[in-house]
């Protein structure tokens, strides 16, 4: 058994009268991909949420690299080596593509390395440089480092911004719903990908596409209204009766 970067317990949150979540536990080993399925709903982008300072959790436990942590603000989160994709927050047209993976050292807080770059001492962005080459070159993306985004296809812009979610070094990295959109060749090559890559971190992925998480993630979580309805592998998961029926439910909703 590896030792567990991330750990969450009895995460309850409630937006007014909802439940979002409910007594809600996830446990992310190192260098691993943990999954996420469930029905639209479940709360699965509200576990992202609460993990990186978007909502504030009603009650629950987190701890990282098992020690026990406050619930981390956004802005903390690059201490916390946490990063995640930012969802509908595009790449800046005006910047090439390298620029926009440096701005993704600092886009969710003020880290005192971005704040030294931005200071310019020419040795501190030359620094910024190679971690946003370094960061391309994981996400598979460095042959079009100096391309401007709208010079970029659909799946290269998914990679650039796993690299912009990179930059960071990262310990654990949350992707929501990363393959949305991509064809089957490329599901399959981000799927390479992301096997690649848990040897630098570990993931936590929420994706719609059962298959792919069963073949990707070493555990799996399912949630249906709020609650874990069942974890393990996903050969386990995927015959437990509670599963089926969250998902049979849904279909024919
Ligand atoms: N900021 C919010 N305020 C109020 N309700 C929310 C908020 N975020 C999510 N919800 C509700 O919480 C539930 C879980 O949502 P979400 O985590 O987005 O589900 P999923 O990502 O699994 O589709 C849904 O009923 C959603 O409408
Ligand atoms: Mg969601």
């Amino acid at each position: 058994m590896s030792a567990s970067v991330l750990s969450i317990s009895n995460l309850t949150v409630k937006f007014g009268g909802l439940t979002a979540l409910d007594d809600v536990f996830l446990d992310v080993p190192e260098n691993s991909i943990v999954g996420l399925i469930g029905p639209n709903g479940a709360g699965k982008t509200t576990i992202f949420n609460s993990i990186s300072g978007l909502v504030t959790p009603t009650s629950g436990l987190i701890s990282v690299e098992g020690k026990n942590v406050p619930w981390p603000a956004s802005h903390q989160l690059v201490d916390y080596k946490i990063s995640r994709t930012l969802q509908g927050v595009g790449l800046f047209s005006g910047l090439t593509v390298l620029e926009n993976v440096m701005m993704g050292a600092d886009v969710l807080g003020t880290s005192n390395f971005f704040k030294d770059a931005l200071g310019l001492s020419s040795k501190s962005e030359s620094k910024l440089r190679d971690r946003a080459h370094e960061a391309l070159a994981w996400a598979g993306a460095l042959d079009v480092a100096e391309k401007m985004p709208g010079a970029l296809t659909y799946p290269e812009t998914k990679r650039v911004s796993i690299a912009r979610a990179l930059v960071a070094r990262p310990k654990i990295l949350l992707l929501d719903e990363p393959a949305a959109g991509l064809g089957q060749d490329d599901i399959d090559k981000f799927a390479g990908l992301l096997k690649e890559l848990k040897r630098k971190c570990s993931i936590v992925i929420v994706e719609h596409h059962v298959d792919f998480i069963g073949s990707i993630s070493d555990k799996v979580y399912v949630l249906n209204f709020g609650k874990v309805i069942a974890s393990g592998t996903f050969d386990q998961v995927k015959r437990d009766p509670a599963v089926l029926a969250a998902y049979l439910g849904t279909t024919h909703a």
